[in-house]
């Protein structure tokens, strides 16, 4: 169900993608975007991100059912080389009519352990204070460490304080 996504399955995923980003906007989300976002602004998003999948600094989660994508994630890996323990979380989004079943959690774990995996032992992330993902975070054991208010517009021209989180990993046990 869940499942990591090269660039080349990305690409052929830009139009699923772009629907989810679009129908995530919609419903009022937080992502970068704001009010009118149509899926072509949405493809063009996510082509954006292709290089960084082809060189391996941006990984693609996605989790999808009944073959229809329900859900994505983004890991970016730090680039800097003074963290190359570090990565943040980006575009965690689950379709409108998929939600509380789970899968943003399923998608979260799933990109923690890729991120553990990759020797990402520090995960930051932010999101709208009082959105679900804040929610989602919190249950899943985030910490807190700061809100800015007036960070970010909502898709309605408003304001919003954005809190940000992040996460300390134990490091993956290496096989072999
Ligand atoms: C945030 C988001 C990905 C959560 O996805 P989801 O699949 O609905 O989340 P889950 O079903 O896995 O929820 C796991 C836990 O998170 C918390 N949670 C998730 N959504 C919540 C909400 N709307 N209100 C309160 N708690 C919530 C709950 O503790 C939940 O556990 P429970 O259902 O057993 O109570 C989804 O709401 C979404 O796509 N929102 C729009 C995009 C967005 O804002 N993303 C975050 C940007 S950083």
């Amino acid at each position: 169900m869940i499942e990591t996504a090269d660039a080349v399955q990305a690409r052929g995923l830009l139009p699923a993608l772009g629907a989810l980003l679009v129908d995530a906007v919609e419903q009022g989300a937080s992502v970068n975007f704001l009010a009118g976002f149509d899926q072509a602004a949405a493809e063009a998003f996510w082509h954006s991100q292709l290089n960084g999948m082809v060189s391996g600094a941006t990984r693609l989660l996605v989790v999808r059912d009944g073959g229809r994508l329900q859900g994505c994630v983004l890991l970016f890996l730090a680039h800097q080389p003074n963290a190359p323990f570090r990565a943040e979380i980006g575009k965690m989004i689950v379709h409108s009519a998929a939600r509380r079943r789970d899968l943003g959690r399923i998608l979260l774990s799933t990109a923690e352990a890729l991120a553990a995996s990759l020797g990402r032992t520090l995960l930051l992330l932010d999101t709208e204070t009082g959105s679900a993902g804040g929610a989602l975070y919190r249950a899943e054991a985030w910490v807190e460490y700061g809100r800015v208010p007036g960070h970010a517009l909502r898709p309605n021209g408003r304001p919003a304080e954005t809190t940000m989180f992040y996460k300390r990993l134990a490091p993956a046990i290496r096989q072999g």
